[in-house]
């Protein structure tokens, strides 16, 4: 299935519980309205209200006039189950009282799509302490993971995460003493947006192994080049120049969130963890791809680190 293609004609049970972080506008947007007409309850995890009611009130609007545009064979009248739960990614007690909502509410989880990302902004850290791509990109996700890992083993025999990275994580380079920036000086926006997809990527692999034998898999994708307002931080920096190459074959959202929907429904990837996809296929990996994230002295570098950056937050039991 290429980008053109339509998505994998797939009926979702309605008690099917998904979530999108950034769901409320871009990639994210596409993913949580395309999993919900297919049935699901999808829950938009984000940090404004406003964004997501908004949100949620244009796809049931679109849903309404366009429910044959997907290529989905059913096009029945019913509200899509939509809701939206508070995240900010960039403060992790934030992440921590999403976390602990979700969890005092009982409810299953089958699908959970990390997708909320922000591109190449200026130097910034977060109150944390920790540099702003690090932790909305990574680390904050990773801190769900942990906590919801838990849940998604109980609720099927058949639950996916599914991250969100890019084609950037090949350019992205691993030092353990870059692993995040710490100041202004060594921050290079492109090279750490670099870096925080190529973590996504080695979390993946990692964590694919962590979950053989299980019902949950991991896998993780780059959506093409898409018009979407991740160019919004990049302000005039030389990113954006990148997207302007790209101008003549940039995806629309809906295009961009193809493929992974693809890895959160369809059948022919059931069971598959640890890969790296690209318009719905897995991607040979390049030279920074087959080697560098399988690094397992870089791989565990990361997870040490990560889990040292988490150490009072993660569930006591992980490790
Ligand atoms: N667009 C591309 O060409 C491209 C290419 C490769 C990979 N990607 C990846 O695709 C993902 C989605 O990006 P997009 O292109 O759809 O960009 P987008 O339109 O800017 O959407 C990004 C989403 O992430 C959310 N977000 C940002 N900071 C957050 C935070 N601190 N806490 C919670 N949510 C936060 C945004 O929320 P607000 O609306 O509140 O800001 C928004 O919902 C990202 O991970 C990005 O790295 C994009």
């Amino acid at each position: 299935m290429g980008s053109g293609a339509s998505l994998p004609n797939v009926r979702l049970p309605s008690d099917t519980v998904v979530v999108v972080t950034g769901g409320n506008t871009g990639i994210g947007y596409e993913l949580a309205k395309g999993l919900a007409i297919m049935g699901a309850h999808v829950i938009i995890a984000c940090r404004s209200e406003q964004r997501a009611t908004e949100a949620i009130a244009k796809m049931k609007a679109e849903f309404l006039s366009e429910t044959s545009h997907l290529g989905l064979s059913h096009s029945d009248e019913r509200e899509l189950q939509l809701e939206y739960m508070h995240l900010d990614l960039a403060i992790l007690k934030s992440a921590m009282d999403f976390i602990t909502s979700f969890k005092q509410a009982g409810r299953k989880l089958h699908i959970l799509l990390c997708n909320a990302g922000i591109g190449s902004p200026p130097w910034g850290h977060t109150e944390d302490g920790y540099e702003t791509q690090f932790q909305v990109n990574y680390l904050g996700h990773f801190l769900i993971i942990a906590h919801l890992l838990p849940i998604m083993q109980q609720s099927g025999e058949d639950c996916r995460i599914i991250l969100t990275s890019s084609v950037a994580s090949q350019y992205g380079t691993f030092d353990l003493d870059t692993i995040q920036a710490k100041d202004e000086r060594v921050y290079k926006r492109c090279m750490y947006y670099s870096k925080s997809k190529l973590y996504q990527v080695m979390q993946t692999i990692t964590m694919a192994s962590r979950l053989s034998g299980s019902h949950v898999t991991m896998t993780c994708y780059h959506p093409g080049v898409v018009a979407t307002e991740i160019t919004r931080s990049m302000e005039d920096h030389s990113c954006i120049c990148l997207f302007g190459l790209f101008k003549c074959c940039l995806k629309t959202p809906e295009q961009g969130a193809k493929t992974g929907i693809y890895l959160a429904v369809s059948p022919e990837v059931k069971g598959q963890s640890g890969g790296y996809y690209v318009n719905c296929r897995q991607k040979t990996p390049s030279r920074t791809a087959s080697f560098l994230p399988r690094n397992e002295t870089y791989q565990k570098q990361l997870w040490d680190y990560t889990v040292d950056c988490l150490k009072d937050l993660l569930p006591a039991d992980f490790s």
